[in-house]
């Protein structure tokens, strides 16, 4: 039965790659699986309204406010989410929508705002779509999310559950799928159940390369093959890794593939750098301070100057101490974010 109108509200997590999804085929299908901590503090919360249309209507109608106010130039994008999970959500048509979103990182500050958005927005419309299969199990909810997230944006699929989330087939995860993603079904030492991320934001700006563009350098990318095949690799070794609470190995798997990710866009045509020198500062203070005091720190990147330097909770006093001390003065306008692993999204 479809409800006369309504209103949901969903709280979605950004998260961060250890093993990098880089490169994708046709239909947001990923070119090689990626593994992710779901994010805690960087979220979007999300709020849809619903009042169903005087009559059957075969075009999707909504108003979009962000953060409080209209915002016309993000519609297209929604709009064409929207017309891209059509099939699979047919009822959403029915209903014209209001959807309200905010972040709770600052605008613009370059932290993508597409995973947690994405997975908040496909919460929402799954909401909806539960009340009208109430008899509509857990399980499948979550997984129908994290599918239309992905037609969103591909990370995002890793954005509905936590803590840490697998999205992309791989031969020995015999879960992992390409469409949605999963929680990472093998032990974990609790020592990465509570990690820390704190995000230094080198650089606020926009987006040098999108990661559309980013995906598409990796057709005919004279690396690629290889690229693929190491994913496989580092998900294949972090097995045992996080089982046995491996620090050691993690860093130099994590570290790995975040110089990989850039190593990529180096190597590609056209060719470029987002890590800016202040990056590379916090990068090469970073690696001193652990050669010197063992304490276990380490970096990944996103595709952006930024840099999440991660840390277990066992350290979390001295790091942070290092952190404000050498770090912060790399960021801009000494603008940094605490964030920690996290447990996924929630309805508010
Ligand atoms: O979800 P997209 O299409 O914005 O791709 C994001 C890819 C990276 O963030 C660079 C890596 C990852 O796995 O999250």
């Amino acid at each position: 039965h479809f409800p006369k109108e309504g209103k949901v509200t969903w709280k979605a997590p950004s998260n961060i790659a250890l093993v990098k999804y880089w490169g994708k085929l046709a239909h947001q299908i990923p070119a090689n699986p990626s593994i992710s901590f779901t994010l805690d503090a960087c979220a979007t919360t999300t709020s849809m309204a619903f009042v169903k249309k005087g009559e059957s209507s075969d075009t999707f109608s909504f108003d979009f406010f962000f953060e409080g106010k209209p915002k016309e130039d993000f519609k297209p994008k929604i709009k064409t989410f929207l017309d891209r999970i059509d099939m699979y959500v047919p009822f959403l048509k029915e209903y014209h929508l209001v959807i309200e979103t905010s972040n709770s990182f600052p605008h613009s500050s370059g932290i993508a705002s597409s995973a947690s958005g994405m997975a908040a927005l496909s919460l929402c419309i799954m909401d909806i779509e539960k009340q009208m299969n109430p008899d509509m199990d857990e399980v499948f909810f979550n997984k129908k999310a994290s599918f239309l997230a992905r037609l969103g944006s591909g990370s995002a699929c890793r954005s509905i559950e936590g803590d840490l989330i697998q999205w992309g087939t791989h031969k020995n995860i015999p879960e992992s799928s390409n469409l949605y993603g999963i929680k990472y079904p093998f032990e974990v030492n609790p020592v990465f159940k509570n990690y820390h991320d704190t995000i230094l934001l080198v650089h606020k700006g926009q987006k040098q390369v999108s990661s559309t563009v980013g995906h598409e350098l990796m057709h005919g990318h004279p690396f690629a093959k290889n690229r693929f095949r190491q994913a496989h690799e580092n998900l294949d070794a972090l097995k045992s890794v996080l089982a046995d609470g491996d620090v050691e190995e993690f860093i130099k798997i994590v570290e790995s593939e975040a110089l990989t990710l850039h190593a990529m866009m180096m190597t590609s045509m056209p060719y470029f750098i987002l890590m800016k020198p202040d990056t590379l500062e916090i990068i090469n203070k970073i690696w001193a301070y652990r050669m010197q005091t063992h304490i276990p720190i380490c970096f990944t990147l996103d595709a952006g100057a930024n840099v999440h330097v991660f840390y277990p909770e066992s350290v979390k006093e001295k790091a942070i101490q290092f952190i404000q001390d050498e770090l912060i003065e790399h960021c801009e306008k000494g603008h940094y974010i605490c964030d920690r692993i996290g447990q996924g999204a929630r309805k508010i």
